[in-house]
C-alpha cells in the first residue's frame, strides 16, 4: 500500500518544513517539496501538520493492582490511544509476585493476542520480587526478548514496592545488559507508616491521600534511586514527577552530566490536589500515585520540561470506573485502588494550553510525547521521527480543530475522564501506524492487530530501520 501525505507542515523534534511524504509498506520512502509520484491514497494535509506519532512509555493495560484490574483491554486502550495520536505504547509487563519473568512475559504476551492492539506496543519488566520467582539470570535474558527497561516500586508497600537490595542488583543487571532502570519513586516505608497514622486518626476521605504522601517521600526516594544508580553505574528514568522537590535531585543530576531522565504526567501539570476534595467520594477519581500537588506545583513542572530537566510527557493511564472500582461512600482512601485515566488526550492538552498557549514549541511538543521516548527508549530511529525509512507512524494533525474532552465520546473503557469538559483546540486528523490509516475523520479505520509487538533496541542503540534490518 502506497500513501502520499501532501503539502503538510512536517515538524520533527528538529525540522519545522512544508512537504509531501511518501509511503510505501509501511515506512517513509521518499521527503520532498512537491513529490511527483501517484500513491494508492492521497491525504490532502494543506493547513494541517505532519509529526511523527507519539509514543506513551507509561501504561498499565489489564494490570492486575489494587485488588482489582483495569478496565481497558489492548484493544479498547490502543484504540483510545490512536484517537489522540499516539501510535505506540510501552505497558507494564508485571512479574506477578513469586514468579518468573519468563511467566510474566506469556502473560502478557496473552494479552495482546486475546485483545489484539491497533497501534505497536513493546513491554517494561515490572520486577517485584528477585527472592521467591525471579532469578539475575532471567533477568539479564530479557533483552534478548526485546524488553530493555526494568521498572521498579519504590512504594506500595506490601503489594509490588521492593527494597533497596532488589533494586540495586537489578540496576546492576541493566548496567551489564545494557538496560534502563525506570522507577516509581516514593518512600513507600515512610508512606506506609504515615497513612495508617492518618487512618486510626479517622481521616479517610480521598484529599488525605494527598496529605499522606509529603512531597518530600518522592524527593528522598527520587534522590536515593539516582544516587544508587550513579553508583551501579545503570541509566535511570524516574516517571511521573509530580512536584518541584523531586524535579530537583533530577536537575541537580543532569547537571552534572549523569545519567538520568525524568518524565511527568499530562495530569500532574493541569489537576491540584484540590480535585480530591470533590463532594460525594467524587475525590476518588484522582487518587493516583504520586497525589495531585498544589497547584503551584504545574509551573515548575512546565518549566522542567522546557529547560530540559523533564524529557517526557506520558500519561500513566491506569484507568478504574468510578464509583464501581474507585468506591464511594464508606470506603477509605487507602484502599481505593491507585491510578487515572488519560491515554487518549495527552496531545490535547499539551498542545492546546503548552503549544497554543506558547509554553512550548511545537518542536518541544514532538520531542516530549514521541521522539525522546524513542530515543530513551530503544524505538528511534524506527519510531520518533519522519525521515527515509522510518516506521510511517504518522499523524496529521489538525490545529484548528476544536473538541470538548469528556468521557460521553472518549474511546477508552473507563466511565470518567480527568479533564472532563476542557475545552481543547488540535485533534488528529488522521493517524497513520507504519503506513496503514488507524483513524480518520473521527472513525476507527483500523482493526485489531493492525498494532504488532515491537521489540526494542537496548538502551543508547539505536533500532533499525524495518527494511534495514532485515536485510
Ligand atoms: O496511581 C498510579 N499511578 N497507578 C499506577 C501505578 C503507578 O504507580 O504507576
Ligand atoms: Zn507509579
Ligand atoms: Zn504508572
Amino acid at each position: 500500500m502506497s500513501v502520499l501525505i501532501k503539502g503538510g507542515r512536517i515538524i520533527t523534534a528538529s525540522d519545522d518544513y512544508v512537504g509531501d511524504v511518501y509511503i510505501e509498506n509501511g515506512a517513509v520512502s521518499m521527503i520532498g517539496a512537491a513529490l511527483d509520484v501517484t500513491a494508492e491514497k492521497t491525504i490532502d494535509a494543506t493547513g494541517k501538520i505532519v509529526m511523527p506519532g507519539a509514543i506513551d512509555p507509561h501504561t498499565h493495560i489489564e494490570m492486575f493492582f489494587g485488588g482489582t484490574t483495569t478496565c481497558d483491554d489492548f484493544t479498547s486502550g490502543t484504540v483510545a490511544a490512536a484517537f489522540g495520536g499516539t501510535t505506540s505504547l510501552i505497558d507494564f509487563c508485571m512479574q506477578a509476585p513469586g514468579t518468573s519473568f519468563a511467566q510474566a512475559l506469556e502473560n502478557y504476551h496473552e494479552k495482546i493476542e486475546r485483545c489484539p492492539p491497533v497501534i505497536d506496543v513493546g513491554f517494561h519488566i515490572g520486577v517485584t520480587d528477585l527472592r521467591e520467582g525471579g532469578t539475575l539470570e532471567d533477568l539479564a535474558k530479557l533483552p534478548d526478548e526485546g524488553v530493555t527497561s526494568y521498572k521498579l516500586f519504590m512504594a506500595y508497600k506490601g503489594a509490588v514496592m521492593v527494597d533497596d537490595e532488589t533494586l540495586f542488583k537489578t540496576m546492576q543487571v541493566a548496567r551489564d545488559t545494557g538496560g534502563l532502570i525506570m522507577v516509581h519513586a516514593e518512600n513507600g516505608d515512610a508512606i506506609d507508616l504515615i497513612v495508617k497514622e492518618t487512618v486510626a486518626a479517622g481521616k479517610t476521605d480521598p484529599i488525605w491521600h494527598a496529605l499522606s504522601r509529603p512531597m518530600e517521600t518522592e524527593a528522598e526516594a527520587t534522590n536515593r534511586a539516582i544516587q544508587l544508580a550513579h553508583v551501579a553505574d545503570a541509566p535511570l528514568y524516574v516517571v511521573h514527577v509530580s512536584c518541584l522537590p523531586a524535579v530537583e535531585p533530577i536537575a541537580l543530576a543532569r547537571e552534572k552530566g549523569w545519567k538520568v531522565w525524568g518524565e511527568t504526567c499530562t495530569q500532574y501539570l493541569f489537576i491540584d490536589e484540590s480535585a480530591l476534595e470533590k463532594p460525594d467520594w467524587e475525590g476518588a477519581k484522582y487518587i493516583y500515585t504520586p497525589p495531585p500537588r498544589p497547584k503551584e506545583h504545574q509551573q515548575h513542572l512546565w518549566n522542567a520540561l522546557v529547560g530540559d530537566v523533564l524529557s517526557a510527557v506520558s500519561t500513566d493511564h491506569c484507568p478504574f470506573n468510578w464509583p464501581d472500582q474507585k468506591g464511594v461512600n464508606g470506603r477509605e482512601f487507602q484502599v481505593v485502588p491507585n491510578g487515572g485515566p488519560g491515554i487518549e488526550n495527552r496531545l490535547h492538552m499539551l498542545w492546546t494550553f503548552g503549544v497554543r498557549e506558547g509554553r512550548i514549541t511545537p518542536n518541544r511538543f514532538v520531542e516530549l510525547v514521541s521522539t525522546n521516548v524513542a530515543k530513551l527508549f530503544g524505538l528511534y530511529p524506527r519510531k520518533g521521527t519522519i525521515a527515509p525509512g522510518s516506521d510511517a507512524d504518522i499523524v496529521v494533525w489538525d490545529p484548528d480543530k476544536k473538541l470538548t474532552i469528556s468521557a460521553a465520546t472518549h474511546h477508552t473503557n473507563i466511565n470518567y475522564n480527568l479533564f472532563e469538559g476542557t475545552e481543547v483546540t488540535g485533534a488528529p486528523e488522521v493517524v497513520l501506524v507504519r503506513g496503514q490509516v488507524i483513524v480518520e475523520n473521527d472513525e476507527l479505520v483500523g482493526k485489531p492487530g493492525d498494532g504488532q509487538f515491537v521489540k526494542r533496541a537496548r538502551f543508547g542503540e539505536e533500532l533499525l530501520p524495518a527494511a534495514k534490518a532485515v536485510t
